[in-house]
């Protein structure tokens, strides 16, 4: 769909790119010419990205850092900076979620997604933002949403409000930040099934059987390359007067059946949600365990 030198010149930062959707988006920028930062916790998952990148001819980067910390955000920007020179893009891919009836989250769970999704999405943006200011450089921040932004994500509470928090900041720094030539933009991707997400919104499906593809009017799933497609052509130069956008990509689910998990799960029995937070959990602890931040 591009030329192969579209994103020659641009230096992209992809939070979470090691794994899922970001190693998607990561993979095809190099593709397109671009540099290419990854970030994420599991040093060893990045590693393994960043081989696969540059074996297929790409450039590529990984650092250690969990974006809920605002200081070792600081440090990796710094160190990419110094690295060979400024990001031109920034996409803010690294998330946090599980389904849980949200009687049962504690104060704890809460944090755990919104620290990431809304607090580390905001730290890295202003991270980025405040030294293309700076130097005169006219930045594009692009945020991985969900549709629940727009009609609410029962089941997954934190996340659709952290989400949606997003959302507003995609809109409120279009406006602030348009006079310096730094673009936002946001994807609400709907079902694009990867490992990291299934097992957390659907442990034990199928991704093909999965509650966000029956009932898609398009009938099937997401595929990467029609993602990879979009976030291209967001984060080239050519439609630099398009900001503050959040574009679904979603076969058009949410608008024939609200795109979220309400009528799948709302008929789950205590015990069902005691197999499922089960199988979770040993998902989070297989991932911990090879977390190195
Ligand atoms: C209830 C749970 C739980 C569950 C964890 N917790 N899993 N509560 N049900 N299934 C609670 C824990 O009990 C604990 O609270 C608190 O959450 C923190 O748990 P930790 O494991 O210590 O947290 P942490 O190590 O910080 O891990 C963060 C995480 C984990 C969000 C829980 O899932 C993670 O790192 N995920 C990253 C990858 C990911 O989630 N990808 C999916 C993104 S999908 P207590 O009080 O008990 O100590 C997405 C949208 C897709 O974003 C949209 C598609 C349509």
């Amino acid at each position: 769909m591009f030329k192969d030198t579209l994103l020659e010149g641009k230096r992209i930062l992809v939070t979470g790119g090691g794994s899922g959707l970001g190693k998607e988006m990561a993979s095809e920028y190099a593709k397109l010419g671009a540099e290419v930062y990854i970030c994420g916790r599991r040093k060893s998952v990045l590693d393994d990205t960043v081989k696969e990148i540059t074996d297929a001819g790409g450039k590529a980067k990984a650092h250690a850092c969990d974006i809920r910390v605002s200081e070792a955000i600081n440090d990796m920007i710094d160190e990419i900076w110094a690295d060979g020179g400024a990001l031109t893009g920034l996409v803010n891919n690294a998330a946090g979620n599980f389904i849980s009836p949200t009687k049962d989250l504690t104060p704890k769970g809460f944090e755990a997604i919104s620290n990431i999704v809304f607090r580390g999405s905001f730290y890295i943006t202003h991270a980025c933002g405040t030294r293309w200011i700076k130097e005169d450089i006219k930045g594009s921040v692009i945020s991985i949403l969900t549709t629940w932004i727009w009609n609410g994500g029962p089941f997954t509470v934190p996340s659709a409000m952290s989400k949606a928090g997003v959302n507003i900041m995609t809109k409120s720094l279009a406006a602030e930040w348009g006079k310096y030539g730094i673009r936002l933009n946001a994807i609400a991707p709907g079902p694009f099934p990867t490992k990291g997400a299934w097992e957390r919104l659907s442990p034990g499906q199928d991704a093909d059987d999965s509650a966000t593809s029956s009932g898609n009017p398009m009938g099937r799933n997401g595929e990467m390359q029609e993602l990879r497609n979009l976030a291209t052509f967001l984060m080239a130069d050519g439609c630099d007067y398009l900001t503050g956008q959040t574009i679904a990509i979603d076969g058009a689910i949410h608008l024939a059946s609200g795109g979220n998990f309400y009528q799948s799960l709302d008929r789950l029995s205590d015990d069902d949600w005691d197999g499922i937070r089960d199988m979770i959990r040993s998902s989070n602890d297989a991932d911990k365990a090879k977390r190195s931040v």
